[in-house]
């Protein structure tokens, strides 16, 4: 079996990537002849899917160890503890002279284009380096051609084969970047907050050209972004993560609709609404969290929920266990003692419910 067949029986079998109690920490830094301080736990048991054609949305606040999790996946940093599937294959044992084999199947999309783009380099060169790198087609009217093609993909007329990164606009750069992602075939692209640099409308633009991709190439994304209404648009599946736990994960529109974890709670009620009443609800949610508390820090977790100090029903157990992650009504995953322990939801949500608590609470 040719290796290309072997892969796609493979990936059909299972998820095209899977991630399964991923950590990563990194060394803290201390003062020389100092004691050496605990380590930043970045990720800390991190376990989620992505299946081929589909695209994979990971929300949460900064710091909370998405790029961790993306530079993971992308062998740039070292793994504490977990496992990291692309097809099946262990990519956290892919060994250097591998690496070529490795790069082309898993492309990464950034955020600052100006700075990943080789400023010296012409459009043609930019995206096809990797069609010389991968498929050995040298420079010249070829591989042109097949360049031209692929800025047809992204939206950019071939006159844009002999610009240079600095004679365009930051959107077309980013294009540019998704053009040179897509030019080597991969199976999967990490997008780590690739369109929140943009303008609102350029950025609508190119998350469009984004989805078509996706479309006519069948390419699987890990799409990374601060803004919930991009991630929701974009996204099949939804992962939020709260200082380096994956909190909530499933579905995004059955998140959106119904999120079960309190974090996501919040993080939805903050996404402004025209309707002056459904706003007037999530504000009065809002203001049930603690907004002040400071996340606690990742060089020194709490014993529970790492949630605790800013969740209006926390209970006892919260301070004292980490909670596991279980099923949630919308299909997906959900990591909160709420469906586990303490008060009966009774069929409430916990929407229903954090907005009952804050009314006795006041
Ligand atoms: N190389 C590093 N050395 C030490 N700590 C690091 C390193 N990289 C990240 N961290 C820490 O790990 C945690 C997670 O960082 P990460 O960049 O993954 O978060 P993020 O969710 O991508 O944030 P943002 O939304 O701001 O991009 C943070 O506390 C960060 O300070
Ligand atoms: S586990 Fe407890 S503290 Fe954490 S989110 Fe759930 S209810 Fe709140
Ligand atoms: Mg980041």
């Amino acid at each position: 079996m040719s290796d290309e067949l072997l892969l796609r029986s493979r990936a059909a079998e299972g998820p095209l990537l899977e991630v399964q109690d991923l950590h990563v920490h990194f060394a803290g830094r201390g003062r020389l002849f100092g004691p050496t301080p605990p380590p930043v736990k970045a990720v800390n048991g991190v376990s989620f899917t992505i299946d081929a054609q589909r695209t994979f949305g990971l929300v949460g606040e900064s710091g909370s160890g998405k790029s961790t999790v993306a530079r993971a996946i992308l062998q740039l940093v070292d793994i504490h503890a977990g496992t990291i599937r692309l097809a099946g294959d262990d990519v956290t044992k892919v060994p250097r002279r591998d690496e070529l084999a490795f790069r082309k199947r898993v492309q990464a999309v950034l955020q600052d284009p100006f700075s990943s783009l080789n400023q010296t380099h012409q459009t043609r060169t930019i995206v096809g380096d990797g069609i010389t790198r991968h498929f050995g087609l040298k420079a010249g009217e070829q591989r042109d051609e097949r360049v031209g093609r692929l800025l047809d993909d992204v939206g950019l007329s071939r006159e844009y084969l002999d610009r240079y990164p600095y004679e365009m606009s930051g959107g077309q750069r980013q294009r540019v970047s998704i053009a040179r992602a897509l030019a080597v075939e991969p199976q999967l692209i990490i997008a780590d907050e690739a369109t929140s640099a943009l303008d609102v409308s350029i950025q609508s633009q190119v998350i469009n050209v984004l989805r078509e991709i996706q479309r006519s190439s069948g390419v699987a994304f890990l799409f990374i972004a601060h803004d919930l209404e991009v991630v929701r648009h974009v996204s099949d599946d939804v992962g939020v993560m709260y200082l380096g736990s994956l909190v909530e994960q499933g579905d995004a529109d059955g998140i959106y609709e119904g999120p079960t974890h309190p974090y996501t709670e919040m993080l939805i009620a903050s996404i402004p609404v025209p309707n002056p009443t459904v706003q007037a609800g999530r504000r009065a949610l809002r203001q049930s969290f603690d907004n002040d508390a400071e996340p606690p820090s990742p060089a020194n977790l709490p014993p529970g929920c790492p949630f605790e100090n800013r969740c209006p029903v926390a209970m006892d157990i919260c301070r004292e266990e980490v909670p596991a992650a279980v099923a949630a009504h919308h299909g997906g995953r959900v990591q909160c003692h709420l469906h586990t322990s303490g008060p009966e939801l009774g069929g409430e949500s916990v929407v229903e419910f954090i907005t009952k608590e804050a009314r006795t609470l006041t």
